[in-house]
């Protein structure tokens, strides 16, 4: 594989990653309006404006797809800063989406909070599915502690058949923290952030925000990523990798995936890849899912897979 790709490749790549940026950008401004109206979801669930809590999500996934952007604020006077790590995120209709809310406590005091939400247009909060939330329970926050909290979510397919909802393209889903009157029955936040990798919140990270660029079984803006554990960094035969990846000398395991989601351009200066995970969660949870991925013979390895279980 030559370690310098053509300039039309390059440029492909180029405007590609340009192009996903620019969407990104407009999503970020197209959420600045606010929403005044939040509606009491615990105690009114499935009413209009407020979502509907579902075990898990065995709906089939259309082609139609929504945005769905997210808006947060703290009730005057709580101490808390509470902000969506990302502005919005589009998906299918059916798609399992994992998103998530950073909270921190800006006190010297445990705080314990109950989170209200909201969706608007109104007519399509019956078809907003919450299958992980903050908001189901009274959460509870050391003195200047900060988690991020994931809520996974999907929008019902059957909006579609909705005359009144399926018009709708934009949804936005707001949270409000209040301190709360019942905090005996709290729950840690921090459970968020000391669980042990899940391969499965990993998958479904990944589809939301690496699937943009990322495969498992072929190349898109990014490498193919089947077998990427064990396997030589830039070493995917067609693919055209930056001549940084291509000769960073490396392969891929645990520690070193978990430097290159950290910061690309900080592990491996020079490498292009314009995206990063700043929580460390996430990021085992998305290597665990990386794991899972089984080599294809398309792909170029460091090792031939035969000890796959050392000791
Ligand atoms: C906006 C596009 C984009 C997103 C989003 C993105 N990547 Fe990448 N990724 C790239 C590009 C481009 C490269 C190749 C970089 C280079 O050639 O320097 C790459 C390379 C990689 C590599 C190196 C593979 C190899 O063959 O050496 C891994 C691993 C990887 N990405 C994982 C991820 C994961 C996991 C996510 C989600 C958490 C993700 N990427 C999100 C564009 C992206």
């Amino acid at each position: 594989m030559p370690a310098d790709p053509t300039p039309a490749h390059r440029f492909r790549k180029f405007a590609t990653v340009v192009g996903l940026c620019a969407a990104v950008g407009v999503m970020t401004t197209a959420v600045s309006y606010s929403v005044t109206l939040y509606r009491l979801f615990c105690q009114a669930t499935g009413a209009y404006g407020t979502t509907e809590r579902a075990a898990s999500n065995d709906t089939a996934q259309s082609a139609r797809t929504v945005t769905v952007s997210f808006n947060t604020d703290v009730a005057p006077g709580m101490p808390w800063r509470f902000v969506p790590v990302q502005n919005s995120v589009t998906v299918h209709l059916g798609q399992e989406a994992l998103v998530f809310f950073e909270a921190e406590n800006l006190s010297d005091h445990a705080i314990v909070g109950h989170a209200t939400f909201n969706v608007t247009p109104d007519r399509v909060g019956l078809y907003f599915k919450k299958i992980q939330c903050f908001c189901f329970t009274e959460e509870r926050l050391g003195p200047h502690q900060k988690v991020e909290m994931p809520v996974d979510f999907f929008v019902d397919p059957r909006m579609e058949s909705d005359v009144d909802a399926k018009v709708v393209h934009d949804i936005t889903l707001s949270y409000t923290f209040f301190e709360s009157r019942q905090p005996e029955g709290a729950q840690d936040l921090a459970r968020f952030a000391n669980r042990p990798p899940d391969p499965v919140a990993g998958h479904t990270l990944f589809a939301t925000v690496c699937s943009a660029c990322h495969a498992p079984d072929h190349n898109k803006v990014g490498p193919m990523l089947d077998g990427v554990m064990g396997r030589r960094a830039g070493s995917v035969p067609g693919y055209p990798y930056s001549t940084a990846l291509a000769q960073a000398g490396i392969t891929w395991d645990a520690d070193t995936l978990d430097k290159w989601l950290a910061g690309p351009q900080h592990f491996i200066p020079g490498a292009e890849m314009p995206f990063s995970l700043p929580d460390a969660v996430r990021r085992r949870d998305v290597i665990a899912y990386l794991a899972t991925l089984k080599p294809t013979h398309t792909a170029g390895q460091a090792t031939p897979p035969d000890n796959p279980h050392p000791g």
